[in-house]
């Protein structure tokens, strides 16, 4: 029953889209996200989008969309990556997904040498499309992952730590890699934080994000954002691409930068700071 009453609902959205150009389920859909939250397994989620074609395993299905974020995020990347250094570092990425920022950190930094980590189905499609041997790709749930002799310049979640929508396994991943952190290194976040339903991935804001971080012996260093929301919503899996995307993008991206970066943002950039060990040191 259940499946007949879906068929033709879907045939009433085809016949709704070739006249109105827009599907009245995801309409639906979006006005209840606006009010309901609904939680559900994350970690079966992305094992099941890991096969999905090029980004849109990890991103959204707009791949010329993806492309345009990933220029920012690299760009944000770099402002906090060593720019001259003459000995090797050790990044840790969280949540590698299919190795695209892994991929970009070897391939910009010839010493640095990166450990990414993410389920088994992720690490299979990293291994095959950005192998390098300077990535180390290793299958491991993020809240689990720890070692003891490990000790990081960089810890990286490109949208990992928002991606545990079980909050106390969210809280254990970040406590994790906040013990496997050299004196003064730097956890960069790129993550949709956010406490509302529709934006929500994990339920948690940045403010909740920062004081865990800080209780940890943690100092924020810089709070951005980047991706206007609306038309993050509007464009992301959008059939808009060349030029006139473009255009769009960084429309958008200027009035972030108008109306304010970080609340605004979809995607929200905090940077902190390991000061644990120097409190030690300065308790000695
Ligand atoms: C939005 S994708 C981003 C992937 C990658 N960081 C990137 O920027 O391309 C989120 C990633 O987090 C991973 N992830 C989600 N929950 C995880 C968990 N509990 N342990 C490890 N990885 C997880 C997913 O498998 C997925 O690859």
């Amino acid at each position: 029953m259940d499946m007949i009453y879906k068929v033709i609902l879907k045939r009433i959205d085809n016949i709704f889209m070739k006249i109105f150009s827009f599907s009245i389920i995801n309409l639906v859909t979006k006005i209840k996200k606006i009010f309901i939250y609904t939680n559900y397994d994350s970690s079966e989620y992305w094992k099941k989008r890991a096969k999905e074609p090029g980004q849109a395993a990890v991103l959204w299905k707009n791949q010329e969309y993806n492309n345009l974020y990933r220029k920012l995020e690299f760009n944000l990347l770099k402002k906090f990556l060593p720019k001259t250094i003459n000995e090797p570092f050790y990044i840790l990425d969280i949540g590698c997904g299919i190795g695209i920022v892994s991929k970009f950190l070897v391939e910009n930094y010839p010493l640095a040498y990166v450990d990414a980590v993410d389920f088994q189905e992720m690490i299979e499609i990293a291994r095959q499309k950005n192998f390098h041997e300077r990535i180390n790709y290793i299958s491991s749930e993020a809240e689990n992952y720890f070692d003891e002799c490990k000790k990081y310049d960089v810890v990286i979640s490109s949208a990992c730590f928002s991606a545990i929508r079980n909050i106390n396994r969210l809280k254990m991943a970040i406590e994790n890699c906040s013990k496997m952190m050299k004196k003064n290194g730097i956890m960069i976040m790129i993550d949709p934080f956010h406490k509302w339903s529709y934006l929500a991935r994990a339920k948690i804001s940045s403010n909740e994000i920062i004081i865990l971080l800080e209780s940890l012996g943690f100092k924020l260093i810089y709070k951005s954002g980047v991706l206007f929301w609306p038309y993050r919503e509007w464009l992301a899996n959008s059939n808009y691409y060349g030029k006139d995307l473009e255009r769009k993008f960084f429309q958008g991206e200027k009035l972030l930068g108008l109306l304010g970066k970080h609340f605004w943002a979809d995607y929200k950039v905090l940077v902190f700071q390991n000061l644990i060990i120097l409190h030690n040191f300065a308790n000695e």
